[in-house]
């Protein structure tokens, strides 16, 4: 079968990561990636063979430089069957008119507005909203951590509501730009922040509000949970749903960092050394009270690089089932730290009581 043409609009921290992730599966490839800038991430593009687009007043910077270009933007994406904007937030959404010219689908990133899409898109959660969808965001780094973690425990426990302060970190590795490079900034300083409305935009029902910090720090956002349960449950119930899911990374071992979840990323010779999976501090999940209180570690420049390659599955119907999907993308990456499973088959000896609605 032919594979799926996936053309890549804007190059950076995600675009990058969702390029190198579309050319390793086995129905999908990138038939071009666009940018404006002759940089070093150009230099790199043309090294791993991607075709390069630009905007039509930036291809004699391009050839300036001594880089080929292919084409315009346009002609890129009249080449597609999909898109994946990876521009900078707020400016993806000037590209809608462009995809809609060419019947082009479309698929933007956490940096939109909810409103640029019909649909917004988790893996785990809502797979099935954007099969055959045209149009479809891709939720932030943090609302894509936040309903890893939130869907599982809703579907075995019920969540009553949750509670989350979100440490966020000040700009990407590559960023020269973003601070702070000192202090703690509120962000913002009016409460709640905009995270837990994101997290609804995937799973309505939830009651769930936030806060958000910034600091001086590029590796990982951090997140403060706490959750209110339904049904009782015990820390190690939590932590057998959490460890049950492919894209939850149980971290123990010594681990009380970001920098050291970032230097197990090196150690365990990740591309990048990039950790996909959410960071769940094994040690911090507690239970009293009928709350769930714990930490996880997000790591905001690859979480959702995994689940751009699930939307592009669902959007142009490669693949009716999420997890089938979720595991052929976990192994092209080389990803997960176990296989993910329907939710009830993951819990071989889950207690029946917590299976009931
Ligand atoms: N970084 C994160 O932590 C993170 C996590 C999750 C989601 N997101 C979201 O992902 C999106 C992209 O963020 P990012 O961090 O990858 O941004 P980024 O690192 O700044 O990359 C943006 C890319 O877009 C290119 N670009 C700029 N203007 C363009 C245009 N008019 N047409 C085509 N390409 C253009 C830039 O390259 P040139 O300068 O060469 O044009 C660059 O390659 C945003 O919505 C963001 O909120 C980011």
């Amino acid at each position: 079968m032919a594979k799926a043409k996936v053309a890549i609009n804007g190059y950076g921290t995600i675009g990058k990561r969702v390029a190198d992730a579309v050319a390793c599966q086995d129905d999908m490839e990138v038939i071009g990636i666009a940018k404006t800038r002759p940089n070093f991430e150009a230099v790199v593009a043309v090294k791993r063979g991607f075709d390069i687009y630009t905007l039509p007043e930036s291809i004699e910077k391009f050839e300036k430089a001594g880089i080929k270009v292919a084409g315009t933007i346009e002609d890129m994406v009249k080449k597609a069957d999909i898109v994946v904007d990876c521009t900078p937030g707020k400016k993806g959404v000037a590209n809608a008119e462009m995809y809609k010219k060419y019947g082009v689908k479309a698929i933007w990133q956490g940096g939109e507005g909810k409103d640029v899409a019909p649909v917004s898109f988790n893996s785990v959660a809502n797979y099935d909203a954007a099969y055959g969808a045209d149009y479809v965001r891709v939720v932030s780094c943090n609302t894509t951590g936040l309903c890893r973690v939130i869907y599982p425990l809703d579907k075995l426990f019920g969540v009553k509501k949750v509670r989350v302060t979100l440490i966020r970190r000040g700009g990407d590795p590559g960023d020269i730009k973003s601070g702070p490079i000192d202090g703690l900034i509120l962000d913002p300083v009016t409460l709640p922040s905009h995270h837990g409305p994101d997290v609804n935009t995937i799973i309505p029902h939830i009651n769930i509000t936030s806060a958000a910090i910034k600091a001086p720090t590029t590796f990982m956002h951090v997140h403060v949970i706490n959750m209110e349960l339904e049904k009782e449950c015990t820390a190690d119930d939590v932590r057998l749903v959490l460890g049950s899911q492919s894209r939850i990374n149980l971290i123990d071992d010594g681990i009380t960092g970001t920098n050291q979840i970032i230097e197990y990323g090196r150690d365990l010779c990740r591309p990048r050394n990039d950790m996909p999976e959410n960071c769940v501090f094994k040690q911090s999940i507690s239970v009293s009270d009928g709350e769930l209180y714990m930490f996880q570690a997000i790591h905001q420049e690859s979480d959702v690089i995994p689940e751009n390659v699930d939307c592009i599955r669902a959007m142009l119907k490669l693949e009716p089932s999420n997890v089938v999907s979720i595991n052929k993308t976990n192994k092209a990456m080389g990803i997960g730290f176990c296989e993910q499973k329907p939710l009830w088959m993951s819990i071989p000896d889950f207690p029946e009581t917590f299976l009931k609605t």
